[in-house]
């Protein structure tokens, strides 16, 4: 099999790289680069901790791209106090030598995707800016994209509010463009997200690997702990193993729409699960709604294997 084409779009943070660890060394993929937006900490932070994950998994030659640097509408709201002052668990380690290339976030996914022979995954693990913006601008790209799977979004509860989700909640606006679009689309949200996880006993061999990339797991791994507890999440690596092993992943289609609203919904992904909601007047479906593959359960503990053993090979 030839391995699938990807590009991941961050905002690094701990489990993004934890994503971008897995996607740069899983043989099954071809990570074609990554883009950046603000999120998780600022745009240049969020470049910086990027290259230093690609640069430890020996993967410099993957192009990094800087994206948005705040979101479409919204003011910028990082998440600093989980994922530590400097977005990556304030780990002592070798500063990146590597830098970003020249093209904004936007025109350089354009290029990629368009640039492809075959049709490309990608893996938004981030508030949607980027992708709003390429989506709109670009929306020829559609035709080339074989599928979104995105880190963000509920089909339950919330973790950036009691109804958002963190990533949607960030930039609400760009998150309904992307929902909206009409490009096959994978919800990896927090119905899932926090069931692929790690214990104390695997994240304290993983400080005490040889191999850096694990190491450099366990050491922000250790700060995450830390702040939230064990076992921790492997977060939005999980969305890359969705891309390795779709078969991990139970899915169910249902409209769903972003609500932008001011007010304590703002953020919130609506999934309408009524079993007769075809059978509703139209007043009352789901107004906006485009039909997502919402992933409900995961297999957890095939996951987790998934990306211990690519992260320490
Ligand atoms: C999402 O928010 C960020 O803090 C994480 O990196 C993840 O993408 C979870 O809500
Ligand atoms: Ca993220």
């Amino acid at each position: 099999m030839r391995p699938k084409p990807v590009i991941l779009d961050v905002d690094t943070g701990i489990d993004d790289a934890f994503a971008l660890m897995l996607a740069a060394k899983h043989p099954a993929l071809n990570l074609l680069g990554v883009s950046c937006v603000d999120g998780n900490c600022p745009l240049d932070q969020v470049v910086r901790n990027t290259l230093l994950v690609l640069e430890t998994a020996d993967r410099s030659d993957v192009p990094v791209a800087l994206g948005a640097a705040r979101p479409l509408v919204a003011e910028p709201n990082y998440a600093l106090a989980v994922h530590g002052d400097d977005g990556l668990g304030n780990v002592q380690w070798t500063e990146p030598k590597s830098k970003p290339v020249k093209p904004f976030a936007v025109e350089f996914l354009r290029d990629l995707i368009l640039g492809h022979p075959e049709k490309v995954t990608l893996i938004p693990v981030a508030p949607l800016t980027n992708i709003a913006l390429l989506l709109t601008e670009y929306p020829e790209v559609k035709e080339n994209i074989e599928q979104l799977i995105i880190m963000g979004g509920s089909a339950g509860l919330g973790n950036a509010t009691a109804l958002a989700e963190f990533n949607i909640w960030h930039d609400p606006e760009a998150a309904q463009i992307v929902f909206s679009a009409d490009v096959p689309t994978i919800m990896y949200g927090l119905d899932v997200f926090y069931d692929v996880h790690i214990g104390e006993r695997e994240l304290i061999e993983l400080q005490n690997s040889k191999n850096t990339t694990a190491k450099l797991a366990g050491e922000i791994g250790k700060y995450i702990a830390g702040i939230l507890g064990y076992p921790i999440t492997i977060g939005d690596a999980g969305a890359v193993c969705a891309a390795i092993d779709p078969d991990g992943l139970v899915l169910e289609t249902y409209p769903t729409t972003v609500v932008t609203d001011k007010g304590p919904a703002r953020g919130m992904t609506v999934v309408d699960r009524r079993p007769y909601r075809d059978t509703v007047e139209n007043e009352r479906a789901l107004p906006d709604a485009r039909d997502v593959s919402v992933a409900l359960k995961v297999d957890s503990h095939r996951y987790a294997k998934l990306w211990l053993e690519t992260i320490t090979s």
